[in-house]
């Protein structure tokens, strides 16, 4: 008996072990949080600071559902140091955050350098150093400066220069301590929201051709500071760049049915692939293509409403990549739908599916934001099946909610995503190197002002003082980091 005991004993620890190993994350690994500069800084024209895209378009009002406008936000362009302080105490490792174009460059050319807003950015970084935490800098999140959105934006193709030119000085200022860069936040979202159907900032409303002419724009954009990079500074500064991907998974509502499958992969193909298929293996996808081209026919006009990637770009671009920064947030049932008569030349008609969720899956208080986290280790596969890249960095994952300190949601949601992370590693083979929760701050979201909230440390923001206090997933996030494995 005493034996049986005793091995039932070494079996149960064994299993135990077993169990808590599968769920230990690499020692490799690097945990973090996310910020953007618009959404948390402030200080809007602090220190020579120019106007971006953000600042026009939310001063015209009625453009956030609370009216309100990222001019002081969390305040961090003056709380900087607090932020790197919580970041300490949280254990972090990585701090994804952007650079404000015209913070640096005003006017967005390198004309004009604005020396005080290179020390912000150079004080900021030095002091996560200091404090071993790594910097992963998005070069571009949605805040253009003003003045080259008069020149016509991310429509015309001279941004993509004046891109260029701003991302070489910010390697020339910061690429000493920098290893990991992203080039432009969520192309897709700031193509879409922005130039197509107007609810972010600049608001240009063009359905038919917007979000075409953004992408083009924006891929010679990302391929310009990638080979920049590359050729003036990967041997002295050793770092990667990256392009940064939104892409939560999707699958067909009904997998049974083959239009159900078939309309999936279209919307796949129209939201990720439009810029993943150019960056990672060449050309737009050639169903959108195909697609597109059609649909121009048939509504009459001499070309396709998607411009063609002359044989130069294409090589221009294509892979222009050192690792995917995936943010992924979401899941959702897609559906095959008829196409409408008479045709409205739309890039939402030119996907033309339907769209629905899981009524067993947790809802947030943002209504395209769901918990599905068996989604995020499907997605992890597809990507890396798809476009094969050497390593992935979740650099956006989060959950919205009232803002309460007792945040039970967000701490269940993080849970489940990063187990599912850990299987897509252990069991899948993904080279996925890192987690950065979407936010580490309640800040500015966008069109929905201050009513949602993201933070896993409130920010008080009746408080001129813009006070933070820790909620419970920051603390619960803090066990994680220190014992590298999720617990209950
Ligand atoms: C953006 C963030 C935003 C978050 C939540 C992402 O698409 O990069 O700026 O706050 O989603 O909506």
């Amino acid at each position: 008996m005493k034996f049986v005991c005793f091995l039932l004993i070494i079996c149960c620890a064994k299993g135990l072990r077993a169990n808590i190993s599968n769920k230990v994350f690499p020692p490799s690994f690097k945990f973090g949080a996310s910020t953007a500069a618009y959404q948390i800084e402030g200080g809007w024209d602090a220190d020579g600071k120019g106007p971006s895209v953000w600042d026009t378009f939310v001063h015209k009002g009625g453009v956030t559902v609370d009216n309100s406008t990222g001019d002081v936000a969390c305040d961090s362009y003056h709380k900087w140091e607090e932020d790197v302080q919580i970041l300490k105490e949280l254990g972090a490792q990585i701090y994804r955050f952007s650079i404000s174009w015209p913070r640096i460059l005003p006017d967005g050319t390198t004309k004009n350098i604005n020396q005080k807003g290179v020390e912000y950015y150079l004080n900021l970084i030095k002091a996560l150093k200091a404090n071993n935490i790594e910097p992963i800098i998005t070069l571009y999140h949605w805040d253009l400066p003003q003045s080259l959105e008069e020149n016509g934006g991310w429509l015309n193709p001279v941004t993509a220069d004046y891109f260029g030119e701003y991302t070489r000085l910010c390697f020339q200022l910061f690429g000493s301590y920098i290893k990991y860069w992203i080039t432009l936040n969520e192309p897709f979202i700031q193509c879409l929201h922005g130039y197509t159907v107007g609810l972010l900032a600049p608001g240009v409303v063009n359905l038919g051709e917007g979000i075409y002419k953004c992408a083009h724009v924006q891929l010679l954009a990302h391929a310009q500071a990638y080979h920049i990079y590359d050729d003036e500074f990967r041997d002295s500064q050793n770092g990667k760049v990256g392009v940064n991907i939104p892409y939560s998974w999707m699958g067909p509502k009904d997998p049974n049915n083959s239009l159900d499958v078939e309309a999936t992969e279209r919307y796949f193909q129209f939201q990720c692939g439009l810029f993943a298929n150019p960056v990672l293996i060449g050309n737009w996808p050639q169903l959108v293509i195909d697609r597109v081209g059609n649909l121009s026919a048939q509504e009459g006009l001499a070309t396709s409403r998607l411009p063609e990637l002359t044989k130069e770009e294409i090589e221009f671009i294509n892979g222009t990549s050192d690792y995917i920064a995936l943010n992924s947030y979401s899941a959702s049932l897609v559906s095959y739908a008829n196409d409408s008569t008479p045709l409205i030349p739309s890039y939402l008609t030119d996907y033309n599916v339907e769209t629905s969720m899981n009524d067993s899956w947790p809802t947030s208080t943002a209504e395209w934001l769901v918990s599905y986290p068996e989604g995020l280790r499907l997605a992890l596969n597809q990507i890396n099946d798809r476009y094969h890249p050497s390593e992935i960095i979740i650099t956006e994952n989060g959950w919205s909610d009232d803002g309460q300190l007792n945040d039970i949601g967000r701490q269940e949601y993080m849970e489940g995503y990063l187990n599912s992370i850990l299987e897509a590693i252990t069991e899948d083979g993904v080279n996925v190197t890192g987690y950065s929760t979407w936010s580490l701050l309640d800040n500015f979201e966008w069109a929905y002002g201050y009513t949602q909230s993201y933070g896993i440390i409130k920010v008080d923001f009746k408080d001129p003082n813009r006070t933070r206090t820790w909620k419970d997933s920051a603390t619960w996030y803090k066990n994680v980091i220190e014992n590298r494995f999720i617990t209950k």
